[in-house]
């Protein structure tokens, strides 16, 4: 399955993926990696990888419609079967929805619908909870919302800062985003524009909570 990666950091879950598909776990096809920063880490890792990258960016004061038309034509030309936002940190507008209905999915530091936005493990340790995780969910036009496809939970120790349970929500995400690309590239998680769900007749396995 073509998948082209969205990124704007270091690209963790992008490694991930790779390595997934290495072992033969993911049977996904890296096309292209795209980020709003020039700087990401992660493009360095798709650039060693042979991937071909694609920056663009969006400065303040941009015309963000126009920034979104240019994403979305330089996201098409790599021809995609699904995009993937791994630390993707921009809201999608309607060129690349309304492009790609249903086939964009996002990983995010939280078990939504809690704790959207930038700083999901902070927000888990000021919000006081005492487990939180990750999120597989298919993109709309909300900032980490639009329909949930898989979850992996992760206790908030007493002793966590912000920095070491963003660390340990990742070693699940690493586990959750791959896993999730592979069961839709095979067929188990079925997407589309109105529904999350699994070929008719399977027993529901849209929820996926990996062992601690
Ligand atoms: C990940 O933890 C991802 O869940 C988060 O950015 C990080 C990127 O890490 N995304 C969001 O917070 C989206 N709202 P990475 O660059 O090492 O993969």
């Amino acid at each position: 399955m073509n998948t082209v990666v969205l990124v704007s950091g270091r690209g963790s879950n992008l490694k991930a993926i790779f390595d997934a598909i290495d072992q033969r776990s993911c049977a996904a096809k890296i096309v292209g990696v795209v980020s709003d920063r020039s700087n990401a880490a992660a493009l360095d890792l798709a650039t060693s990888r042979g991937v071909p990258t694609r920056v663009v960016p969006l400065r303040k004061g941009d015309d963000r419609n126009l920034w979104n038309e240019v994403l979305a034509s330089e996201v098409s030309k790599l021809e995609p079967e699904l995009i993937v936002l791994a630390g993707f940190m921009r809201v999608l507008g309607p060129p690349l929805l309304e492009g790609f209905p249903g086939r964009i999915i996002n990983v995010h530091p939280a078990l939504l619908p809690a704790f959207p936005g930038h700083s999901g493990a902070r927000d888990a340790l000021d919000g006081g909870v005492r487990i939180t995780g990750c999120t597989v969910h298919v993109v709309d036009s909300g900032v980490d919302t639009g329909p949930i496809i898989a979850q992996a939970a992760v206790p908030v120790l007493a002793d966590d800062t912000a920095d070491t349970l963003q660390a340990r929500i990742q070693v699940q995400e690493h586990r959750l985003l791959p896993r999730v690309i592979h069961e839709i590239a095979t067929g188990s998680i079925q997407l589309d524009p109105l529904r999350v769900g699994t070929p008719a007749g399977d027993e529901d396995r849209s929820l996926v909570v990996p062992e601690l």
